[in-house]
């Protein structure tokens, strides 16, 4: 048995604030919405599956083969899977339309298998149809076929739907602001996350001092261990387990790379709970004690993450906290001699000319959501029209700027600055091969932000008291 739908209320009210927006200067509008397909992952076996992220935010529902219709007066149709007794044996258990309604709030419920005779009356008179482009492969096809035989009836009076528009618009503004029940499965998921850190932080420490070898799968095993055993039902995506110079390579997966004394690790991993994200990286010494060099460039990676903390609150810019991040890495980087001030000049010298792209080359932050990358616009909606340009300093390539997403309370992004030196001869040999990332997830409040992944610490000292104990 799957586990009773909680929280219907929270998704008939999302139902309901998509629907008012679905019918545009008073004309009819219909939303169709596909959960994900079934992915094979060779013969007779697939993929874990995982619902679409737009269709659970509206229904709560995890089971495949399912689809939302709901119009602009606010009714709403599943489609799921037919009762099947023999499928049931194989598969496991369907909710079933009739039991659908009840258990989920939709007006309506109807077998999946009527799909194809139903969108059609559905979509009958209606003056827009809504759907998410470019996301499901081949629906656009599919809802070609039901318009043309809506057309097909259109010598009998009806109307067909002379727009198509893509639902995803109004529904990444619905998902960009976590309401308090999204907030909460967050907060535990991040615990949970930050509580595997910790297991593979004292694990490495604590092998390594027994002489035991650590791979980098020993710590990724410790961190599913962990993720399992308090109900997340799947990573949030492949994990990084970095050991050394691995960490350089920013998408780097969880691999055989023995775990060396000496060097550090590098974990980017988080949890997937209830259909919510964690999106956590920390960088440790292996053995549970920095070298002075690690830990000098551990310490302006904090001090940037910390700038960009501060910079973290309603009313300031997306880009905010990258800025933050960027001004503490260019001096740092100048400091400890990295960058040379004689080549390099001064830290606005150095932000201008890009020249810290060398040792930090990707953004500080990204939405948190349901998908790790959440959906949502980076460019702030009021303030459209709005453009400047600029050059790219190491491309030369011309850019148009819009002006960045005012952050709002409610809104979940991660902050996440690195730095990732790989050898080179204008480079003091010390830092070659250190990568290290610090990953937070932070909820925007009207003062600042609320940090929901600090239950494994990010202070060097704290690190290293936690894996001596
Ligand atoms: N773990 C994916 C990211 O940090 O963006
Ligand atoms: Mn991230
Ligand atoms: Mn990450």
């Amino acid at each position: 048995m799957t586990a009773p739908i909680a929280h219907v209320d929270i998704y008939a009210a999302r139902r309901a604030r998509l629907a008012a927006q679905l019918g545009e200067k008073g004309e009819a509008g219909v939303a169709i919405i596909p959960t994900a397909p079934e992915r094979a992952r060779n013969r007779d076996s697939d993929f874990a599956y995982r619902h679409d992220s737009y269709f659970y935010y509206l229904t709560g529902f995890t089971e495949p083969n399912a689809w939302l219709v709901l119009d602009a007066s606010g009714r709403s149709t599943l489609f799921c899977q037919p009762k099947d007794l023999e499928r049931e044996i194989w598969d496991g258990y369907r909710l079933g339309p009739d039991a659908a309604v009840a258990a989920l709030g939709v007006s309506a419920a109807l077998s999946v298998a009527d799909l194809d005779t139903q969108l059609p009356k559905l979509l009958e008179n209606q003056h827009t149809v809504w759907y998410p482009f470019a996301t499901h492969k081949g629906l656009e096809t599919r809802v070609d076929s039901w318009l043309n035989t809506v057309r097909g009836r259109v010598r009998f009076g009806a109307q067909c739907p002379a727009q198509q528009r893509d639902v995803c618009g109004p529904l990444d503004e619905m998902r960009l602001i976590k309401d308090a029940h999204e907030q909460e499965v967050m907060r535990r998921a991040s615990a949970i996350s930050a509580q595997a850190h910790v297991r593979a932080m004292q694990t490495s420490a604590r092998r390594l001092r027994a002489g035991q070898e650590v791979r980098e799968y020993h710590l990724d095993a410790e961190l599913l261990h962990e993720f399992r055993q308090h109900g997340s039902q799947f990573p949030a995506y492949t994990s990084i387990v970095a050991a050394g110079a691995n960490a350089c390579v920013l998408h780097y997966r969880a691999d055989a790379a023995p775990v060396r004394d000496g060097e550090l690790v590098l974990i980017d991993a988080g949890c997937e709970l209830d259909g919510y994200a964690s999106d956590i990286t920390r960088t440790f010494p292996a053995n549970g004690k920095f070298t002075a060099p690690q830990r000098d460039l551990y310490n302006l990676v904090l001090a940037s993450q910390e700038a960009a903390v501060a910079a973290t609150k309603a009313g300031a810019r997306f880009v905010d906290p990258h800025e933050a991040t960027v001004n503490v890495l260019a001096q740092g980087l100048l400091d400890l001699g990295l960058l040379s001030k004689s080549k390099h000049g001064t830290a606005q010298d150095v932000i201008e000319k890009r020249a810290y792209f060398a040792f930090y080359m990707h953004r500080t932050s990204h939405w948190l959501g349901m998908d790790v990358h959440d959906c949502g616009s980076y460019v702030e909606p009021s303030e459209l029209g709005q453009l400047s340009d600029r050059k790219d300093p190491l491309s030369g390539e011309s850019i148009v700027n819009r002006p960045s997403r005012l952050l709002r309370e409610g809104m979940v992004l991660t902050i996440e600055p690195g730095l990732y030196v790989r050898p080179a001869a204008d480079v003091p040999e010390v830092f070659w091969n250190l990568g290290i990332r610090i990953e937070d997830d932070a909820i925007v409040t009207s003062q600042g932000c609320e940090l929901i992944t600090r239950a494994v610490p990010v202070h060097a000292d704290e690190i290293e008291a936690l894996m001596r104990a």
